[in-house]
């Protein structure tokens, strides 16, 4: 059984992006750009923010971070995301989520400028994943299909089953592993609450991925021996210390022993989804999807 490193792997990605920046500048172009917007005070955005501005300085970019009160209109936002998209100096655009319930998300993501959409959330770069055409892939699913790649990890022919059907996991993974691509070629299940049935399909599969966000779902009797399981979970347990911990999907104790891959929580696919945000703002400033 091997432990899958995502802090390793991450760190060896943010040395090759840092490279990249340095060879960039070189060349006289100014460094990669990344813009968030933060509405409100939510104590875990603030954190997600203050991480992305940090990665950012790490590899050599620049970033902005502006920020709003949370009782900023809607207009006013757009207004803003406007003059975001128009500024030559950024290359990328995050809206922190969740937003203020009187903001529609919907309408926010739709107004950011589909190529500088580095959050991969605009329906253009959704779309363009689902036909297999060159996007910003989305944090999650992009963090996984890496750690699969840099595990040589084979995924041709293999049953794959994806625990959750969200928009932004379970739903762009199981179609990028279903892809004619490497990784890819899997033959894909999606699991959801009204799966029936779900214990004898995961003991069936070859690589699960387990995205559902309920701590400790898969237990060892659903894990075929040999699997490859990739834990997506990050539910916050109190300890009996008071502490607050990470727990995933799997229940790590037991199902570790029958895989031959599998992710630890923390430090499985969180510190890659961190990555990809990086990833698709230097795609941006190279212009390598939209020209
Ligand atoms: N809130 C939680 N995760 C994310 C993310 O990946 N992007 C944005 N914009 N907001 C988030």
């Amino acid at each position: 059984m091997q432990i899958i490193d995502g802090k390793k792997i991450a760190g060896e990605i943010k040395t090759e992006i840092a490279n990249e920046v340095k060879s960039i500048i070189a060349k006289g172009h100014r460094a990669p750009c990344l813009a968030a917007i933060l509405v409100g005070n939510d104590p875990a955005s603030e954190t997600y923010v203050n991480s992305k501005e940090k990665d950012c300085h790490e590899v050599g970019f620049t970033s902005k971070i502006f920020r709003f009160d949370e009782k900023i209109t809607g207009k006013e936002l757009l207004k803003k995301i406007e003059e975001i998209n128009t500024d030559d100096s950024i290359d990328g655009l995050i809206v922190q989520l969740p937003l203020p319930k009187h903001i529609s998300e919907s309408n926010i993501l739709l107004a950011i400028d589909y190529k500088k959409d580095v959050d991969g959330f605009h329906p253009q770069n959704v779309g363009r994943l689902m036909l297999g055409l060159p996007t910003y892939v989305s944090a999650t699913p992009d963090g996984i299909v890496e750690l699969l790649a840099r595990y040589n990890i084979e995924t041709s022919g293999k049953n794959c089953v994806v625990i959750g059907r969200s928009n932004i996991v379970g739903r762009p993974v199981a179609n990028l592993l279903s892809q004619r691509a490497t990784p890819g070629d899997c033959t894909v299940t999606i699991c959801h609450s009204r799966t029936k049935n779900i214990k004898e399909i995961c003991a069936s599969a070859d690589i699960i991925i387990a995205a559902l966000g309920v701590a400790e779902f898969l237990k060892a009797d659903m894990v075929k021996e040999g699997a490859v399981v990739i834990d997506v979970g990050t539910t916050r347990t109190k300890m009996e210390s008071g502490k607050y911990k990470l727990t995933g999907d799997v229940k790590f104790d037991e199902v570790a022993p029958k895989c031959s891959y599998i992710t630890p929580v923390p430090g499985g696919v969180g510190p890659m989804t961190r990555i990809s945000l990086l990833k698709n703002t230097l795609k941006a400033a190279k212009k390598e999807i939209y020209g």
